[in-house]
């Protein structure tokens, strides 16, 4: 892929500004990229009028240019490199997803083949960076342990710090995708008190995953396809998502020139939040609170209550206007690993799409056209998978591991990164003396 920039401007294409205090004008570029609304280009719009913009929340703005995902939000469509989700989940695999990203097409097999080589060299951990964890107590939430662990690699990999050189750009990225899934399964297997089990080479990122999580030295752990198939398919579903807060927060991060571990560790602190990936962990806790059908109906008038704070976790997305095409997959995967698993009545499930069923034919949710989101299944087969409530989030920290470092890749590479530096509304106090404390009443 070139890093050249792709976004264009028509001779007439512009915007004018008139500031009606003034009876002054402006005029703005107006760019398009390949796909989405035009956007206004406002960079020089406080040295030409002295004024900023006012968006709280970023729902009007666009904070990059980037080459990685598009998600048309009004139609429920979401690409990876050009490629949709629905195609990748069906017939990718998350290492091929993870290049695809990182490298913006897919690979041929040498070149799959070269590339999980170079992940799997680096699944283990430094010895003496396994302390960490021990020094957590054992029912410290794993995401307060993930932020804690993933912040502390760039104590130990000081040969891929250097931000600006290319090779320990690249190493860096490959030990975080690789190193993830081994942090999330010692964080867990320290909550339980089990010792921890190293990673497998031999065996594919999924596999590794659900080995390092429930295999004990004691027994032989035998890997259900079924079950490595649908957790590599979370983990494509969980990649990458454009500019989200915990993608945005690593920029941002990353923008002052700070360290990739240190960039990530903030992404998933951002992350852990209930209206971000939070959510999913949410979701099971607000199905488990609900408990039966007969409820169902209380819990949307909850919802609906400006009064309550109580929100259906799991639905409404900022940009999705329509179906999360990821909750669409997830749904189907959570009916296979039910399968798999021989649940042939589970509550939750019955449950969540009663839930779903009156949700989608209430009108304040059809009006706000708020549709299940990925986080609204995915508790469900995470469970049945046998991973408890706690970890769910932490799951999306691994797969969305290599949406972020992609994202900040492309950032350092773009000769036009500046530090991120969002301004203010100011409305405090104006300038006042400082008055003594004798003085003060
Ligand atoms: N339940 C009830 N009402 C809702 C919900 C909900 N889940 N989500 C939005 N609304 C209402 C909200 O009250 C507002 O109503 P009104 O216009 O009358 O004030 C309207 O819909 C618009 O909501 P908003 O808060 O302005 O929308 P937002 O874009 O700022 O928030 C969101 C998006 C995802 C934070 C929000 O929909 C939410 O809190 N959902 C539940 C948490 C959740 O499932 N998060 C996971 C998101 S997908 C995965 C991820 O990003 O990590």
């Amino acid at each position: 892929m070139s890093d050249q920039k792709t976004a264009t401007q028509g001779a007439a294409d512009t915007v004018t500004l008139v500031d009606n205090k003034t009876g002054k004008s402006y005029e703005f570029p107006v760019l398009d990229g390949t796909e989405g609304p035009r956007v206004i280009d406002i960079g020089k719009l406080y040295a030409q009028t002295g004024m900023f913009t006012f968006d709280p929340g970023y729902t009007s703005t666009g904070s990059c240019e980037s080459q990685i995902t598009y998600i048309d939000g009004d139609k429920g469509v979401l690409l990876h490199r050009g490629y949709p989700i629905k195609e990748l989940a069906d017939k990718s695999d998350f290492m091929e997803v993870c290049y695809l990203l990182l490298y913006g097409d897919l690979p041929n097999a040498a070149t799959k083949a070269k590339f999980e080589k170079a992940i799997t060299y680096h699944t283990m951990l430094h010895e003496q960076l396994i302390n960490f964890f021990r020094g957590f107590r054992r029912d410290a939430h794993p995401m307060a342990v993930m932020c804690g662990a993933v912040g502390a690699l760039s104590a130990f990999y000081h040969d891929s710090t250097d931000i600006r050189d290319e090779r320990q750009r690249m190493i860096a990225s490959h030990r975080l995708i690789a190193k993830m899934p081994t942090i999330a399964a010692m964080a867990y297997k320290y909550s339980i008190g089990q010792p921890f089990v190293y990673p497998r080479n031999e065996l594919s990122y999924a596999e590794n995953f659900l080995h390092m999580m429930f295999a004990v030295p004691a027994e032989e752990y035998k890997i259900n396809p079924v079950l490595a198939k649908a957790m590599d398919r979370i983990f494509i579903l969980h990649a990458d998502h454009e500019q989200n807060a915990s993608t945005s927060t690593v920029r941002l991060a990353g923008s002052s020139g700070a360290n990739p571990f240190a960039c990530i560790a903030a992404g998933i602190a951002s992350l852990w939040g209930p209206a971000h990936g939070g959510a999913n962990e949410a979701v099971l806790n607000m199905l488990g609170e609900i408990g039966t059908k007969d409820r169902v109906a209380e819990f949307v008038a909850r919802a609906k209550d400006k009064d309550d704070p109580f929100r259906l976790m799991g639905f409404g997305h900022r940009v999705y206007k329509n179906y999360d095409p990821r909750a669409t997959v997830m749904r189907q995967t959570c009916y296979e690993v039910l399968e798999e698993l021989g649940v042939e009545n589970e509550p939750l499930l019955d449950l969540a799409m009663e839930l779903e069923r009156i949700a989608l034919e209430d009108d304040y949710f059809v009006e706000r056209k708020l549709y299940p989101n990925v986080d609204f299944y995915s508790g469900i087969i995470l469970r049945a998978m046998g991973f408890p409530t706690s970890m769910f989030t932490v799951l999306f920290a691994v797969a969305r591991t290599v949406g972020w470092i992609a994202q900040w890749k492309e950032m350092i590479e773009d000769p036009s990164q500046r530090i991120g530096r969002p301004r203010q509304l100011y409305t405090g106090q104006n300038q006042r003396s400082y008055t003594p404390l004798d003085q003060r009443g």
